[in-house]
């Protein structure tokens, strides 16, 4: 039994997708809809809550990331840079590639700073090189490296006031917290915010509540944990599969969470793996998100 165990609540399957590695849940409050992607299958998914359909549209290259463009419309995080994503045709429009000498590596998890800035950062796709980096899309479309030698980067996830930037290094099992300005300069040094023992996986994505306290999906740890300012575990909850990647406050009232999952990982065959591996859960869990910061542009 897990201290503060919050794995009683009701989960609800969403749409019945199951994606080979669901990610980049991200609520948009202007259509009502929740997006998520299957960043190996390439493809996007959109689901309506007023009509509670969902919806698949084909991706031409990996998406991994997600944000809302404060002129309409998405910006994206994906194998070959950033770029343009019109959700309704899946059509996308590169904007820049920091990595294009690096074919080895991709894009992975991103978010919007308090300013928003675009936050993404890159991995080496076969996992084991620290070859990961955070770079910062800004407005005018310049991009800055701001911090690296990773293997995947995960996050990030801003606090309420900005200056905190979460970040998982997740192939270390650690979850960072960098000194953060939005407007300016780089980075600080991070400060070690958590470090997950092994038999709880490693980091995925991170998101921050009305409270400030930060929700970490456990990748390979089949759950989320919900962690006070300080890095303490404030609750967990369980999930009846083993790769939990992402989640997201949407609906109306931000008061629903959405939880992205991933299937079991390149050569794993068993019999015993859940069948809701990849599915979208969504749980109320009494707590409401905030509005996700559009890109400033
Ligand atoms: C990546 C996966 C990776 C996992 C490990 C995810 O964000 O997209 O490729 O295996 O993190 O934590
Ligand atoms: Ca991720």
């Amino acid at each position: 039994m897990l201290k503060n165990d919050h794995s009683d609540i009701p989960l609800r399957v969403v749409g019945e997708c199951r994606a080979q590695l669901g990610e980049a849940a991200l609520w948009d409050y202007r259509t009502e809809t929740l997006f998520w992607v299957d960043i190996l299958g390439k493809t996007l998914f959109a689901y309506a809550t007023s009509s509670s359909s969902v919806i698949s549209v084909p991706l031409a290259v990996q998406v991994s990331a997600l944000a809302l463009r404060r002129k309409g419309g998405l910006v994206a995080a994906t194998r070959d840079g950033f770029a343009w994503l019109d959700a309704g045709t899946g059509e996308l429009e590169f904007i820049t590639d920091p990595e294009a000498d690096r074919p080895g590596n991709r894009f992975n998890d991103g978010a919007c700073d308090r300013n928003g800035n675009f936050v993404a950062g890159t991995m080496d796709d076969g996992e084991q090189t620290p070859s990961g980096s955070i770079y910062r899309l800004a407005g005018d479309l310049s991009v800055d490296r701001l911090a690296g030698d990773y293997v995947i980067c995960n996050g990030p996830a801003f606090s309420l006031d900005g200056q905190t930037m979460y970040f998982s290094d997740s192939a270390s099992r650690r979850i960072l917290a960098f000194p953060y300005d939005p407007a300016s300069g780089p980075l600080g040094r991070p400060t070690l915010f958590r470090k997950l023992a092994d038999d709880e996986g490693y980091p995925d994505g991170v998101t921050i509540d009305e409270e400030g306290f930060l929700w970490c999906a456990h990748w390979g740890g089949g759950r989320l944990t919900r962690f006070d300012p300080a890095g303490r575990p404030e609750r967990t909850i369980r999930l009846p599969v083993r790769n939990v990647t992402n989640s997201a406050f949407g609906g109306p009232d931000l008061d629903r969470l959405f939880i992205t999952t991933a299937g079991e990982g390149r050569g794993v065959e068993n019999s015993n793996i859940d069948p809701r591996s990849g599915v979208v859960f969504e749980a109320n869990v009494g707590i409401r998100g905030i509005p996700e910061p559009e890109f400033a542009n």
